[in-house]
């Protein structure tokens, strides 16, 4: 017997499906001699790569987990006393591993499909109430991508708000008070939308200046101060001047709330509440507003509504989808948000309740209390009247030398670029008493004199004026007051856990969202210390592990698309859109072509690319498609001839969001050169791409890369997500900057596009763990594996549903776009529908009417082995089966399995069952669903109800009798 002693499993043959056998079947059924026969047929020549991906040897699980940890160490962790909107927080550990670490939790996708996720959806209701009611507002959204954006976004909306007497005003009032990374974002945001940033202290503002509509301050300020903004708010009011708060939830459970004072909009972020730094991200930001603003708010807001049964249902409400209905008119490109992270936040919350964190909130004041008058008691000037969690210490010409004793004593605190005379501390969570005595030992080192901290502990009390206490309560709801015990807590997530269907269950194949799988080797490392404790202004010093592998993911990544450089600083693919125009703004304004402004746009793209465009300043020209789903050449051509002088770029999806290898790419895209634009690809189908053809082949000069689809980062449910950009040479040196960390973008960057210099760092790891373990090899295996499984389903389901678009060989990409439109002629039944009935088989749908309305399109993924792909193939022909015998008068038109999917528990044992077919077909319609049932929670969601009847929080039991009276 032969022994390979130099045996290791491959990680590969986890990820992909590689059942030899299987596959074979697979390509008789397909009727093609080989993989490669196949990806000749479907890929064009034209573009294909002549080699393998240049990429480090592939590790095993094993190997990889053991040198990432070396990786990981060489990052150091410092007590962070840096505060600026991130700080060290307690994970409950109930969360950490009930959620942050749970694949029913984190695998799951955006709560579209309303009947399997309300589990999440009470969850996000939890957290809009629990923003709602912190911040002294009417309504919230379930999150955004990071505090300065959210300030962006709550200027665009203000800005589009404008009452008449201020139609005209462009000027924006930014308090200097402000976080100098949200500073920066407000910039890069104002500037192509003609919007002027006015930087100044808000104690001088001449608010009669006419060309203001809109402030934003910060409560308490980035240096600790706690300002009453009362007067402010309302002389600003007087004036037709809406106002922004940028708020702390947790100082907000013992400070009078900014709804209190008047705010029209108050954002932040919820990452203390249980999140981890992770060295920017991920975390989720909070948008809270007035009622009357609540047809405007970006992103995704939950609300109640009723299912079929008219019991209480969650779903989406309102502009969940605004980007595909109103395209270049939508108010923001809000996609991909925060949600797992809002849940964590909100999980919090709800293990807190009103009266934890309040205990938590006065620790952090009492003992910041503590520091301040320790500091002054050895000669400090503390420069706040008025704190809650930061100080702004005078520390003169010391600074340099309580630098250096608190690096060796592993502390960090904040230096300010405009002081060398100040320090900032900040206190968190994570901070007891002898966090405090750490702290002042440095300043007594350096001072040569003692604080007598057991005295100065006997005069702590609470210090803040009346006006700033808050008297309000809040989280009064009893989801915030019930699940206090780690018992009753586990069992309330699990109970959410349960009613939402995720990857732990079946495949969910939602074309160009490509939900792989997400490895636990992949997982495990996003919640070590190394990465989770890490502040994002740290000291690069203490964060060459993040170095290293920021590094490496950009060669990678380069590799993969052929680019010369990424940028790792956009979170979320919308994000990484946005970026990449201003990354072409920038270089058209470089070369005297500022006038360059109109972006081309295929009708098939996704809603968020004209959104995008429109906030970079741009004017969208559509192109059609022609009957084969392709870009119409001759409409394309006649376009950038007309519009030639003033040509951008053009936004492409490829292959095409029809599921197509469009053949003419490098035609198109040298049409655009030749024309002055630059080529902008949207790379959600890069799943389709890596290690046969890329981004810079095909002649794109950027792209955004979703690595919460292709580079296995999971959905969580709605967000997180990274869209790093990869440019061509010429768009390297406007790569975006940082205002806080050096170092960051190119020579001529951009201002920030997000908060934190590397976006959601944290999560990176997932992308770096798979790329590492896959090799190049690997990596083009699964892009064969996925084109491949999506000509299976072809195969198997084309003669029951018709395929829209294929390439000229008869083949489609990784994903197909399935016609559900002749079924309401021949028997009443929609799309929708047969997403609903999925559910009584056990499937999430596949994406419901985009880019073609009436259609599913389905994207299976090579990490589906050949079993699950028919389990899906089944029930789709047992549901075309269906379809036959309402189109044959053996159904009813009206009441039938489809109209009434999906069917619940409580349904199909009711007493008097009196439906034209047997409760066994509507739950248990084929053998395998019996052995693994799923239960829908609740009857089909009745959305326009919830519309009609808006209801976004938590509101007593008795109200929804009273509402439904
Ligand atoms: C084709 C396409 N472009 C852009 C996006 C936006 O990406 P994100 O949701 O990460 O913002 C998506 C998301 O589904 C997409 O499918």
């Amino acid at each position: 017997m032969k022994i390979d002693l130099r045996y290791q499993e491959k990680f590969e043959t986890r990820h992909n499906n590689s059942n030899e056998a299987d596959i074979k079947e697979m390509l008789d059924l397909i009727g093609a001699d080989s993989i490669e026969t196949l990806i000749a047929q479907t890929v064009p020549s034209a573009i294909r790569l002549p080699q393998e991906l240049r990429l480090p040897a592939p590790k095993s699980e094993y190997q990889f987990l053991k040198d990432f940890k070396k990786l990981a160490q060489q990052n150091v962790i410092h007590k962070s006393h840096i505060g600026m909107g991130y700080y060290d927080t307690i994970v409950p550990p109930v969360i950490l591993r009930n959620v942050l670490e749970n694949p029913a939790w984190y695998t799951a996708y955006t709560p579209y499909q309303a009947e399997i996720a309300q589990g999440r959806l009470e969850m996000l209701l939890n957290y809009q109430t629990m923003v709602i009611e912190l911040t002294g507002m009417e309504i919230a959204n379930a999150s955004l991508l990071d505090e300065g954006t959210a300030a962006a976004e709550a200027m665009t909306m203000l800005y589009n708000l404008r009452k008449a007497s201020k139609k005209n005003a462009e000027t924006f009032f930014v308090s200097e008070f402000c976080h100098p990374q949200t500073i920066d974002i407000l910039i890069t945001r104002a500037t192509p939308l003609g919007i002027n940033i006015l930087v100044g202290d808000h104690r001088k503002i001449d608010l009669t200046n006419e060309d203001i509509f809109g402030a934003i301050l910060q409560y308490p300020a980035s240096e600790g101060e706690v300002f009453d903004y009362t007067e402010l708010i309302a002389a600003a009011h007087e004036l037709n001047v809406n106002v922004v708060v940028a708020a702390d939830l947790m100082a907000l459970s013992l400070l009078t709330p900014p709804g209190e004072m008047g705010a029209d909009v108050v954002i932040g972020c919820s990452q203390r509440f249980g999140v981890p730094m992770g060295f920017g991200g991920p975390h989720a930001a909070f948008f809270a507003t007035k009622d009357e603003f609540k047809r405007h708010i970006p992103g995704r807001i939950i609300g109640v509504s009723v299912d079929s049964e008219g019991n209480r249902a969650l779903r989406m409400a309102l502009q969940t989808r605004e980007q595909h209905i109103r395209r270049e008119k939508a108010t923001s490109n809000i996609c991909t948000a925060q949600v797992l992270l809002s849940v964590m936040a909100a999980a919090y919350g709800v293990y807190h309740g009103p009266e934890g964190i309040k205990a938590i909130a006065k620790r952090i004041y009492g003992l910041t209390q503590l520091t301040a008058k320790a500091l002054e008691s050895l000669g400090f000037t503390v420069e706040n009247s008025q704190y809650f969690d930061t100080l702004k210490v005078n520390t003169g010409n010391h600074t340099e030398a309580i630098r250096a004793e608190a690096i060796a004593s592993k502390i960090n605190f904040r230096y300010f670029k405009d002081s060398a005379l100040h320090l900032g501390i900040s206190l968190d969570e994570t901070c007891f008493f002898e966090d405090v005595v750490n702290i002042v030992s440095v300043f007594e080192k350096i001072s040569g004199k003692s604080a007598d901290l057991a005295k100065i502990e006997t005069t702590i009390d609470w210090a803040i004026s009346e006006n700033l206490t808050r008297k309000s309560d809040f989280m009064t709801h009893q989801v915030f007051n019930n699940y206090h015990s780690e018992h009753e807590m586990l069992r309330y997530l699990k109970s959410l856990e349960n009613k939402d269907l995720s990857m732990v269950h079946s495949m969910i194949s939602l074309g160009s969202c490509t939900m792989k799988l997400n490895a636990t080797t992949e997982m495990i490392p996003v919640t070590w210390s190394e990465f989770g404790s890490i502040h994002p202004f740290a000291p690069a010093g203490q964060t060459l592990g993040y170095k290293e592998l920021v590094t490496n993911l950009n060669d990678w990544l380069c590799e993969i698309t052929g680019f010369a450089k990424m940028s790792l600083q956009p979170n979320s693919g919308a994000q990484g859109e946005y970026a990449g125009l201003m990354v072409i703004r920038a270089y058209h304004e470089s070369r005297g072509d500022s006038h360059r402004n109109i972006a081309l746009i295929p009708s098939s793209a996704h809603g968020t690319n004209p959104a995008s465009a429109v906030m970079a300043g741009m004017k969208v020209v559509v192109t059609k498609c022609d009957d084969n789903g392709n870009i119409d050449v001759a409409d394309l051509k006649a376009k950038a001839e007309q519009y030639s002088e003033n040509l951008a770029c053009l936004m492409v999806t490829y292959p095409s969001t029809h599921g197509v290898f469009e053949e003419s790419i490098k035609e198109i895209c040298a049409l655009i050169h030749e024309h002055g634009g630059q080529v902008y690809m949207d790379g959600a189908n890069m799943n389709a791409q890596v290690g046969l053809t890329s981004p810079a082949t095909i002649g794109a000069d950027v792209c955004h890369l979703n690595l919460h689809k292709t580079f296995c980062i999971p959905h969580g449910g709605g967000g997180p997500g990274m869209g790093p950009i990869g440019v061509a040479p010429q768009l390297v040196p406007f790569l975006p900057g940082h205002a806080v960390v050096e170092g960051v973008g190119g020579e001529f960057a951009i201002n920030a596009v997000s908060a934190a210099p590397y976006g959601s760092a944290s999560i990176l790891t997932i992308s770096y763990a798979y790329i590492a373990m896959m090799g190049g090899e690997g990596l083009r295996k699964a892009t064969q594996t996925a084109i491949l499984n999506a000509n299976y389903i072809k195969a198997r389901l084309e003669n029951d549903y018709p395929v829209l678009y294929t390439g000229s060989q008869g083949r489609c990409a990784h994903e197909m776009i399935l016609d559900c439109r002749p079924f309401k002629l021949s028997a009443g039944v929609e799309a929708e529908d047969i997403a609903k009935r999925l559910m009584d088989y056990g499937f999430h749908a596949p994406t419901l009417s985009f880019p073609v309305a009436g259609t599913l399109m389905v994207e299976p993924t090579e990490s589906e082995s050949k079993a699950e792909l028919d389990r899906f193939c089944d029930a789709m022909l047992a549901i075309r089966q269906e379809i036959r015998e309402i189109e044959e008068g053996n159904a009813d038109k009206a009441s039938n399995v489809l109209k009434h999917a999906p069917h619940t528990q409580a349904v199909v044992l009711t007493e008097n069952w009196n439906r034209p077919y047997s409760r066994e077909k509507a739950v248990f319609p084929l053998a395998y669903v019996k052995a693994n049932k799923f239960w829908p929670a609740v009857s089909r969601v009745d959305s326009a109800y919830g519309d009609r009847n808006l209801i976004c929080a938590c509101i007593p039991v008795e109200e929804y009798a009273h509402q439904e009276a």
